[in-house]
């Protein structure tokens, strides 16, 4: 690299989230409200200029590029993307090429994707209830996400199952997920819910804070701190009865904002140096404008440069502070 993007704070962006659509087949409701709108398609990166995006910061000292949505596997001719990336992971320009998906088109594109260079997923699979499934993405079935999990597997794809943790029933079905995951060899990351958009709850009710329930977990379960990371914020345990992994994201119970390593392209080229503050910065005019790479360079080193401290999220009883733009915009 010619140049790293470090922060007036001394963190360095060495890991990329691009959002390739904003569209996804579910809702899930702690995501998306009941009616979105999308963005039009034009105003959509073309894979062109998604690549050229991901060259300028893998110049400046990216490592691991993580596409995201909506649910990336619903935009036309992903694979494209991921073979013209997965080629600078062969050829060792990048550590990991990966993506976050609901995991429901997987059947589909997972032999692809490992082919491609792709190594690890991640699926979200908040309930092992088909019912509570539906409920909660409004418009999936769980056998997809199954049949998803065990196509990623037998394509050679490590697998961690996302859980957005929220308030209710989910205490009861934890242990379950648990076994689940790591009966099948899969890592397993409970997720705090962040106040990102309206939705049709109000976060307050379904607020669950993970330093509770792990102290409740840890009743029942053995857990060994473990000090590895996957790059991402979630802190890790050992489940001693399982063998198994078990992260912990706690944007609301516990700050990582000191040493975040990552910075978000939306699918419009939106530069977002935090997920939990209002800002960003338009790469698209300088993706399309006549100074090549250039201006492009520019605006990214300046933008980095100027990453808050942190998130803004709050979430205490009724009180909650939060952000107006959906997750589905940048895909967490
Ligand atoms: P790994 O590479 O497996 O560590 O992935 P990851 O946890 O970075 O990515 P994933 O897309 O699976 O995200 C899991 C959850 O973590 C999502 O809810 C994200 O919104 C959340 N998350 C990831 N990075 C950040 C961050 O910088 N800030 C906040 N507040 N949440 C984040
Ligand atoms: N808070 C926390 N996680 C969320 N996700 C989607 N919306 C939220 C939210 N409001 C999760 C998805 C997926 C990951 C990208 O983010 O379930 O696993
Ligand atoms: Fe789609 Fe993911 Fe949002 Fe659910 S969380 S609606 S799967 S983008």
């Amino acid at each position: 690299p010619n140049y790293f993007l470090r922060d007036n704070f001394g963190r360095t962006a060495d890991y990329l989230r691009l959002s390739v659509t904003d569209r996804c087949d579910l809702r899930c409701t702690y995501c998306m409200a009941e009616h979105m709108t999308f963005v039009p398609r034009r105003e959509v990166l073309t894979h062109e200029e998604l690549y050229r995006l991901s060259l300028v910061f893998m110049r400046y000292g990216v490592r691991k590029i993580r596409i995201t949505g909506g649910e990336p596997l619903v935009r036309k001719d992903i694979l494209q993307l991921f073979e013209l990336l997965g080629s600078h992971v062969k050829h060792n320009d990048l550590d990991e090429l990966t993506l976050t998906t609901n995991g429901t088109l997987l059947s589909r594109y997972a032999r692809d994707l490992f082919s491609a260079g792709v190594r690890r997923v991640n699926v979200s699979l908040d309930t092992l209830n088909a019912e509570r499934y539906a409920t909660i993405t409004r418009l999936g079935r769980i056998e997809k996400v199954l049949s998803g999990l065990e196509a990623a597997r037998s394509a050679g794809l490590k697998v961690k199952i996302n859980v957005v943790a929220a308030a209710g029933s989910f205490e009861n079905e934890v242990d379950d997920l648990i076994r689940f995951a790591h009966g099948d060899g899969m890592d397993i990351t409970l997720i705090e819910e962040m106040p990102l958009g309206e939705v049709s709850h109000q976060r307050s009710d379904s607020h669950l804070s993970l330093v509770k329930l792990r102290a409740d977990l840890m009743r029942r379960w053995t857990l060994e701190t473990l000090s590895e990371t996957t790059g991402g914020p979630a802190k890790y345990v050992r489940v001693k009865e399982t063998g198994g992994r078990l992260g912990f994201i706690t944007p609301l119970s516990c700050d990582f904002c000191s040493a975040c390593n990552r910075v978000r392209v939306s699918c419009t080229g939106g530069l977002y140096t935090c997920m939990g503050n209002e800002g960003s910065v338009d790469l698209r005019a300088a993706l399309r404008g006549s100074e090549g790479d250039a201006a492009l360079e520019r605006l990214i080193r300046d933008t980095v440069r100027n990453k808050p401290k942190g998130h803004s999220f709050k979430i205490e009883s009724h009180l909650v502070k939060g952000i107006d733009r959906h997750m589905s915009v940048l895909g967490g």
